[in-house]
């Protein structure tokens, strides 16, 4: 489909990304209503009820509505009251979420966090850009998190270099500014291919590092899926098998943030993870933001 108005081919796309189909969000459809979808799927799956849960953080890029917050709509959409934020770190963001919530749960703040990672990066791309459109799809995921052991750890960072990866929405005109045009995502593809690959190694490696953990006792890699090339350079660089780093990126394409608890949703459905498995996911995303954690399965 794709190739009836672009200059481009599946076998391009299939070689270069490793992206066979992505789900875009069409008439009838919202960002808000998927993000509240992935919200009660979580909240069911971890056995809580919506009012146990007592922060909600919502990892969103881009959306129509910029206020109020989409966490907002998702406090009202699984049916409680309790605060709420959204946080921006671009594909990245899961990560930062995570952060977050693991400092509201170790100063007792919260109890149980609901993040929900909601993108429509389909909105944000020019159809007619081929090196762009073709990389992206639309997604939410969600998880509950819950204060546990001390078995957690987490690395987040940012290397400042807005060109390279940016999106201009706009803003109303004043008697004092004119009106600013809309840029669609502007990407350096190579450049942050080769920094997704470096701090995603340095990151990883890091944490392993920090707490003393063999690469090999670690049972999953969850990374973003921005490119299987991404992911097949950083398991060579490592020395680790492939069947460590699953994947997921043929079905959905790039879905920015959300597409670590999208993977990880799939792997725990499927019966894939069990309590006290040593799991790490690592992220990148326009900033350049970059974020890993290492964390034991305890569900
Ligand atoms: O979440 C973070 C967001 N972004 C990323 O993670 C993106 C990271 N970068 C990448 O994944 C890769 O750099 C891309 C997939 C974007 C591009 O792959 P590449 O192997 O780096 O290709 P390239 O940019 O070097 O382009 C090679 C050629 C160019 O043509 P010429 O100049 O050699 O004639 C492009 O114009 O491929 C062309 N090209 C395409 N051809 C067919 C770019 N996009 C397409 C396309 N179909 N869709």
């Amino acid at each position: 489909m794709l190739a009836t108005f672009l200059d481009t081919s599946d076998s391009w796309i299939t070689e270069r990304t490793g992206i066979k189909q992505r789900q875009i969000m069409s008439e009838g459809e919202s960002l808000e209503a998927l993000a509240v979808e992935a919200a009660k799927s979580a909240i069911e799956n971890a056995g809580v009820t919506a009012n146990e849960i007592n922060y909600i953080i919502c990892s969103n890029t881009a959306k129509e509505m910029l206020a109020p917050t989409l966490s907002s709509i998702i406090v009202g959409g699984i049916g409680t009251q309790c605060p709420c934020m959204d946080v921006n770190a671009a594909c990245a963001g899961f990560i930062f979420a995570l952060d977050l919530a693991d400092s509201l749960l170790s100063s007792g703040k919260a109890e149980n966090i609901l993040i929900v990672c909601a993108e429509e990066p389909t909105r944000m791309v020019d159809w007619n850009d081929r090196s762009t459109c073709v990389l992206f799809g639309d997604g939410a995921g969600a998880v509950v998190v819950s204060k546990g052991g001390e078995e957690c750890t987490i690395k987040t960072n940012t290397v400042s270099k807005p060109e390279v990866l940016y999106y201009r929405g706009a803003l109303q005109p004043t008697p004092f500014q004119g009106e600013e045009e809309c840029t669609a995502l502007r990407m350096n593809g190579q450049e942050v291919f080769k920094y997704a690959v470096s701090s995603s190694l340095h990151d990883i490696q890091s944490l392993l590092r920090s707490r003393n953990i063999d690469k090999e006792n670690v049972k999953y890699y969850l990374l973003h899926q921005a490119n299987v090339r991404i992911i097949d350079a950083i398991h060579h660089y490592m020395k680790v098998d492939e069947c460590k780093f699953p994947r997921n990126i043929a079905k959905y394409g790039n879905t920015s943030s959300a597409s670590i608890p999208i993977l990880l949703d799939e792997l725990n459905r499927a019966g894939g993870l069990e309590s006290g498995d040593w799991l790490v996911m690592s992220a990148f995303g326009a900033g350049f933001t970059s974020g890993a954690l290492l964390i034991k399965w305890d569900k």
